[in-house]
């Protein structure tokens, strides 16, 4: 019997990119990344970069894969609409043409599970931190439930604006990671924790005030240091309330070697594994799409074309867990 493959389609922000993946590992995975020209995503201009892309993506992964495709799976929410509605029209219409089935996956849940596929992590917190998204899950009786989360904007878009503000290039994270080591001392910032829920905006518009009095390396350093306490401390008490024995950061912001190193404190201080998968599986790719698709598949889920509208607010624990 031939293996099951699965091609997965991503694009919901400012990352295209198609995956075939089998229950061993990726086999093809090509991508088209879209680079704005000032500022940050214009999510038309976004859609556009997808629109012209999609057939060479798409063309190039099946080439490169060479297999028979079991399933086409896409990302159907959250994310930018324009994005989303451009990726689920170039999937339905490729899952009709290779005859099989549709399947729509939620992107953060995907994050996740690319992460249990790619670590040894089994049943871990998951802390999922990206541009739009900052999140504590974890599984509990047949869903993800977001133990906690940003009441406004995500940690990435956060890092990404005061950078901006400041004069540096988009992406800004990696730009103030890099400013922040060379930092001399701590400012205090707002450091906002309600319940198990973060906030950033407030952080945010207080560093850009901040760099007229300090300089800019001890701001993106404090900027850091709270931010990221916050994420911590969220996820050490999601620990603390599950007992779960695992932590798996995900998202685009998961490069950050700081907070990296701050989890990882974490984590050994209460005895407990910390997983970090390869770069490649943190952004946004088309095999964590292809991989959840796959399980999806295999519990015998099928988005018919009726309900494959996208959903730019898909929540995680609105997805039942068929596949655990
Ligand atoms: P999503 O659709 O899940 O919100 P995204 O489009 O934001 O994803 P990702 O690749 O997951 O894409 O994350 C991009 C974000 O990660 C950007 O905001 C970028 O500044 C941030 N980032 C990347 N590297 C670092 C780093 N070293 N430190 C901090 N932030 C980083
Ligand atoms: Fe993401």
């Amino acid at each position: 019997m031939s293996k099951i493959s699965i091609l997965g389609i991503e694009g919901t922000a400012w990352n295209l990119s198609a995956a075939i993946v089998d229950e061993d590992d990726v086999i093809a995975e090509t991508t088209a990344t879209y680079m704005p020209k000032t500022g940050g995503i214009h999510p038309r201009e976004a859609a556009q970069h997808h629109a012209n892309h999609i057939t060479e993506v798409v063309r190039e992964t099946l080439k490169k894969g060479k297999s028979e495709i079991s399933a086409v799976a896409f990302s159907q929410g959250p994310g930018l609409g324009p994005c989303l509605r451009t990726v689920a029209t170039a999937a339905r219409a490729l899952a009709l043409s290779l005859d099989v089935p549709l399947i729509g996956v939620n992107h953060c849940i995907a994050h996740i599970e690319v992460g249990r596929w790619k670590t040894p992590a089994k049943d871990p917190v998951t802390l999922y931190v990206s541009g739009a998204n900052s999140q504590v899950l974890a599984y509990r009786k047949g869903h993800y439930r977001v133990f906690g989360e940003t009441l406004d904007i995500g940690i990435g878009n956060a890092l990404d604006k005061f950078a901006r503000s400041v004069g540096l290039p988009h992406p800004g994270g990696p730009k103030v990671e890099e400013l922040a080591r060379t930092a001399t001392k701590y400012i205090p910032l707002p450091y906002t924790v309600k319940g198990m829920d973060f906030s950033f905006s407030g952080l945010t518009t207080a560093a850009q005030e901040s760099v007229k009095k300090y300089t800019l390396p001890d701001v993106c350093h404090s900027f850091q240091e709270t931010a990221f306490a916050m994420l911590v401390e969220v996820t050490e008490r999601a620990v603390a309330h599950t007992g779960k024995r695992e932590v798996l950061l995900a998202g685009g912001v998961g490069a950050n070697s700081r907070l990296r190193e701050m989890l990882k404190i974490m984590c050994e201080d209460r005895g407990i594994e910390f997983y970090v998968p390869e770069k490649r599986f943190m952004g946004d790719n088309g095999a964590m799409i292809a991989y959840l698709g796959l399980l999806m598949y295999k519990s015998g889920y099928r988005t018919p074309i009726s309900e494959s509208k996208v959903n730019p607010n898909f929540r995680p624990d609105d997805a039942v867990v068929t596949w655990r």
